[in-house]
């Protein structure tokens, strides 16, 4: 039986132990969150700082495979382990170019991927020096994530309150759809890629609100979609599965937004949809196993169940039945004990042939489904 370990342990390290367990592995977690989703699931949950060199090195050293569910990791630590004999997958050298967005864009600007045009910059002072740049998005360099580290710059006046910390300054680009393509690659260097998903955000919070697969684009598009994304995972040059987050615009252009190198949000409704999910996949990747079959078995949707606004305290779900009583619903919680306004708490995957039906399950499941403080209902 492999040890294996993952620095994070919500959600999608909870749905990478779902996948461990019939390839029998042993899954050890290391997280700073003392209720962290994983804290039951595994059987070794260490709580302490992923940032920590001496944290991770210590976590790590017993491991055969060492992996990750967040990229606000000590990277160090993983080259020594790596150095040592420890299987860390992805390779730290892909880690540090995707912590930071300032490294991750100039790697596109290097490799000729097509990406939206940027500046980078160092502190607010500097943004009064792209004025004519504007409209545009700035991006922290790093730590940012769901949307919390993106605040869209559209007038010179929006620079007095904007992030005073080393940014990528992105040209707003128009938008048609948002795609994302899940891509993997094992030790041995097989490569596969997951059919594209279609993103629709909420733009309240700047998260997923629900997704669609396959997405409504053309063969032609589908196809350049996952080229592209093959083509980040092959420059990356890392073992296991990267998610590529793009842009589709209205000329038909495919911009790369950003890239994480692990399971996605957009592409929990591959546990039910497709006939290898990307939990599997990854563990397939880093396990040198032949990767699996990527294909769609249903077309689905995938809808976020996140905390409602102005909600904060220990998690109640209000409308379950509903969702329950849906044909073809499945609904996935992440164990979270606090909701917070926005916070992620769980997933409905929606199945069917017919799409008018499937879109229209999504906007009822929407509307029924809550996730609100107990002491306030
Ligand atoms: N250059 C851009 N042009 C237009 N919209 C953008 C641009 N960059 C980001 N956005 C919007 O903001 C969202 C969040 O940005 P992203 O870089 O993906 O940050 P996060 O780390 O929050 O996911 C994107 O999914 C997209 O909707
Ligand atoms: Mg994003």
């Amino acid at each position: 039986m492999k040890k294996a370990g993952i620095l994070g342990g919500g959600q999608l390290g909870r749905m990478l132990i779902q996948a461990a367990i019939d390839f029998d592995v042993e899954v050890h977690i290391l997280d700073p969150d003392a209720q962290a989703p994983c804290k039951h699931l595994c059987a070794r949950f260490e709580c302490g700082p992923m940032q920590d060199f001496d944290t991770v090195y210590r976590f790590g050293k017993n491991l055969d495979v060492l992996t990750i569910e967040i990229e606000k990791v000590n990277t160090d630590a993983l080259e020594r382990l790596a150095l040592e004999g420890v299987q860390v997958f992805p390779q730290p050298h892909a880690i540090k170019i995707i912590q930071d967005k300032q490294l991750q864009k100039q790697f596109y600007q290097q490799h000729q991927i097509p990406t939206a045009d940027f500046r980078l910059t160092n502190n607010r002072a500097d943004l009064y020096q792209h004025i004519n740049f504007l409209p545009a998005f700035l991006k922290l360099g790093r730590d940012g994530y769901d949307g919390r580290g993106v605040m869209p710059l559209n007038h010179p006046n929006d620079i007095a309150t904007a992030f005073d910390q080393p940014c990528v300054l992105e040209k707003a680009v128009p938008i048609l759809k948002e795609l994302s393509v899940i891509v993997a690659r094992n030790v041995q260097g097989q490569t596969a890629a997951f059919p594209a998903v279609e993103l629709v955000f909420n733009p309240t919070y700047n998260l997923v609100d629900y997704l669609l697969q396959p997405a409504r684009i053309s063969p032609h598009t589908e196809q350049q979609a996952q080229q592209i994304a093959l083509k980040v995972l092959e420059k990356l040059n890392m073992t296991g599965i990267l998610a590529v987050e793009m842009f589709l615009t209205p000329d038909d252009q495919i911009l790369v937004n950003e890239v994480a190198p692990r399971p996605h949000n957009s592409g929990h409704q591959t546990i039910k949809a497709n006939f290898t999910s990307q939990y599997e996949q990854h563990w397939r990747a880093i396990l040198g196993l032949p990767l699996g079959d990527t294909g769609i078995s249903c077309p689905a949707a995938m809808l976020n169940i996140i905390g409602a606004p102005n909600q904060e305290g220990p998690a109640q779900y209000l409308g379950m039945d509903t969702v329950l009583a849906t044909p073809r619903a499945y609904i996935h919680l992440y164990g979270k004990k606090i909701t917070k306004p926005g916070r992620k708490m769980g997933h409905i995957t929606l199945l069917d042939n017919n799409l008018p039906l499937l879109l229209e399950r999504v906007h009822q499941l929407k509307n029924a489904i809550q996730v609100v403080c107990q002491s306030n209902r």
